[in-house]
């Protein structure tokens, strides 16, 4: 399989189009014919990533690259950034607004699922300097990381 990337922008607080950029890239993955259970491994980091900017950061961009080994997600905005990125890690934990719980966020399960779904996450961030999420899933020898 060629190299591929894409990137997408991600607006803050645009919950109109949350979640775009990660059905974008369940469906280009459905097209290269990706398992089912691997692109649901992917998509549930991509949403919850995409959601975390939405709600939490500032405007920023979902980019993904494949390549025959892995699939990389990385997911940045230029938002107020995670003071305690491994408390931010931790179940539970969210600062979530009333608003935002009134829609169904605000569990402090993001993060978390994301780490569970992904073989790698790196969370780079610093207090006023924005948030970096990059996550690799492997792909094995059929081209299908299941
Ligand atoms: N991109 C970001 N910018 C700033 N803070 C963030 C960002 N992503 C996560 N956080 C911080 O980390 C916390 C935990 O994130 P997580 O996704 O686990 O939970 P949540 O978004 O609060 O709730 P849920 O994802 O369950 O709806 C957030 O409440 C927020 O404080
Ligand atoms: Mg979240």
């Amino acid at each position: 399989m060629a190299a591929i990337k894409k990137s997408y922008y991600i607006k803050s607080r645009d919950f109109i189009r949350a979640g775009e950029a990660s059905i974008k890239v369940q469906t280009l993955l459905k097209s290269l014919n990706f398992s089912p259970q691997f692109i649901r491994r992917v998509a549930i980091c991509g949403y919850e990533g995409e959601m975390n900017v939405v709600m939490h950061g500032g405007d920023g961009s979902l980019k993904f690259a494949i390549n025959p080994s892995e699939l990389v997600i990385d997911i940045s905005d230029d938002g107020p950034g995670i003071i305690d990125i491994e408390k931010a890690m931790q179940e539970g934990f969210s600062t979530a607004l009333d608003e935002h719980r009134e829609m169904g966020f605000g569990a402090g399960m993001g993060l978390p699922n994301m780490k569970r779904n992904a073989d790698k996450i790196i969370v780079t961030s610093e207090k006023g300097e924005g948030t970096r999420v990059r996550m690799v899933f492997f792909i094995d020898k059929e081209g299908d990381g299941s």
